[in-house]
């Protein structure tokens, strides 16, 4: 199965979730956009859902296919969200980020009651922290901002790389107008600490730690579909 096929899957199976009149929160990412491509099947079949989406792309996919959508202020209590990951380990926390949607997608799945990861087997590991860690930060005080990462990952026993990520000619700028610093700390032992650690610096808008918000995971490999749950 190629990898296409096994989002498709993840998706498939993610969507025997969606019930009628639910308020939906929708990810970001290739695997999301399987997602809304099934949903949008689903809703022209007549399913009524309310989608709120995690990004502008997201927002402009729904819009084409036809899934109707509300902001969040609309809509500001969701049933369910679905979207994809960097990593998930086994207790179902995440990297997040790789497509710069973190923070709305953080904002999201936060108020939503719960949060369905769909993924191909890639994405699962022991411990997280081989894909580079996305920290959305505020374009103001930049260089202080990462001094202050390196100088929080380092208490941790943390080093590594930071950069801030391009596009282009110039930083890639996400939907709320940050940068990204994508932190190559590798394995990242107690995700819970790093997490707190970065809440901590002013200039972090948000981090793409995402602990303890996920309740399950679809996860899709050659030999099929598997379900995950927090161990
Ligand atoms: C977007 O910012 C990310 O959090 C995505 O959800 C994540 O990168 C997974 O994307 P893919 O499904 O494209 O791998």
């Amino acid at each position: 199965m190629d990898p296409l096929q096994m989002k498709i899957k993840a998706a498939a199976a993610a969507l025997e979730h969606v019930g009628d009149g639910m308020r939906l929160g929708i990810g970001t990412g290739s695997t999301a956009n399987e997602f809304v491509r099934l949903l949008a099947e689903r809703v022209a079949g007549g399913l009524k859902i309310i989608g709120v989406p995690t990004s502008e792309r997201t927002a402009r996919l729904c819009l084409e296919l036809g899934v109707p959508l509300q902001s969040l202020d609309e809509c500001p209590e969701l049933d369910l969200t679905i979207d994809g990951a960097d990593e998930v380990d086994g207790a179902l926390s995440l990297i997040k980020g790789g497509g710069g949607a973190l923070l709305r997608e953080k904002i999201v799945a936060a108020a939503s009651k719960r949060m369905i990861v769909i993924a191909d087997e890639t994405k699962t590991v022991d411990t997280l922290g081989a894909f580079k860690l996305p920290i959305e930060v505020n374009i103001f005080g930049l260089a202080a901002t990462r001094l202050a990462v390196e100088a929080a990952a380092r208490r941790l026993g943390l080093s590594g790389e930071i950069v801030v990520r391009a596009s282009g000619d110039g930083p890639f700028t996400t939907d709320g107008g940050h940068y990204i610093l994508d932190a190559s700390f590798g394995r990242i032992p107690d995700a819970g600490a790093l997490a707190q650690a970065l809440n901590d610096i002013p200039g972090v808008v948000e981090h793409g730690l995402f602990i303890g918000i996920a309740t399950l995971a679809i996860i899709a490999g050659p030999q099929g579909v598997r379900v995950m749950t927090p161990q």
